[in-house]
């Protein structure tokens, strides 16, 4: 069973965001969703239903036009567009990103003039004012779990995509987040290397993790997650176990969207 709000790590009522250009139409209209602390989401949908948008409303890159997030202990809460965001609002967003890691899909994740270690010691050190030498072994402790020890002094040119990636997750878990949100994360990679990034997800999740991650690989997403929420046009349509939104969709948009992904989803063997 999801959804108790008493041990809910994830608290999102009554989300509304819109952008100026998309008008009154909003891209995410009144979402609402609880999510335990260890679980693992997978979020799918249609390209441009509101998915990356979620994301960043949850971790405050965009701040919402209206309604309720909490993460944690840090809450977020906006009556309207109307009501300005004053200094204790930007300070509880500040506060909530540094409760949440993300890592993109792209190759743009990490800083290419800094090896992979430093990459991964800079927030901690910067934002966090570690010294050195603890922010050093951390960080080594981190490759070590996403295995790229081998690779700590490299610089992020000479990786592979999956290693990138997988060090972008290493970055982000530097901060000690008590969530992790990725978006796309290994839909720019050859299909070889989605497995391994995919890997640290499921690694993580037995660690506890709490995890939401936009994904198209749908067998990793009805495989490793403990629930999939399918959003359409800026509303969560149905959420469920993977197996049973896979076989036995409630609502007619969730299955017509899955239809389209028999027989072409990537073969992930992890
Ligand atoms: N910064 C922005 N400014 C204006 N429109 C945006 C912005 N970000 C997203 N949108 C619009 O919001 C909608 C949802 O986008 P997005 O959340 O990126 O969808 P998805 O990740 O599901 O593909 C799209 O119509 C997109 O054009
Ligand atoms: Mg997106």
């Amino acid at each position: 069973m999801v959804n108790l709000p008493e041990e809910s790590l994830i608290v999102v009522k009554n989300l509304r965001k819109s952008f100026e250009d998309t008008g009154d139409v909003g891209v995410l209209n009144d979402i609402t969703i609880n999510i335990k602390e260890g679980d693992l989401v997978s979020l799918i949908g249609p390209s441009g239903c509101g998915k990356s948008t979620f994301l960043r409303c949850l971790n405050c890159l965009e701040l919402l036009d209206s309604g309720h997030i909490r993460i944690g202990d840090v809450e977020i809460s906006r009556a309207s567009v109307s009501q300005k965001p004053d200094e204790h609002m930007l300070v509880t967003a500040h506060k909530m990103r540094t409760e949440v890691g993300m890592v993109f899909q792209g190759y743009n994740n990490l800083f290419p003039h800094k090896t992979v270690i430093q990459n991964v010691m800079l927030a901690p050190i910067v934002v966090k004012k570690m010294r050195r030498a603890e922010a050093r072994d951390i960080a080594m402790k981190l490759l070590q779990k996403v295995g790229l020890e081998s690779v700590a002094n490299k610089y992020p040119s000479t990786l592979s995509g999956g290693e990138s990636q997988r060090a972008a997750i290493a970055r982000a878990l530097a901060m000690n987040p008590k969530v992790m949100l990725y978006d796309e994360p290994t839909s720019a990679l050859d299909p070889e290397l989605v497995g391994e990034v995919l890997q640290v997800m499921k690694d993580l999740d037995s660690e506890g993790m709490t995890q939401i991650i936009v994904t198209h690989e749908m067998k990793f997403a009805r495989d490793a997650s403990d629930y999939i929420v399918f959003i359409d046009k800026g509303e969560i349509v149905e959420y469920d176990d993977g197996d049973i939104l896979f076989t036995n969709p409630k609502n007619l948009r969730t299955k017509e969207f899955l239809r389209h992904f028999t027989g072409t989803e990537t073969a992930v063997n992890c």
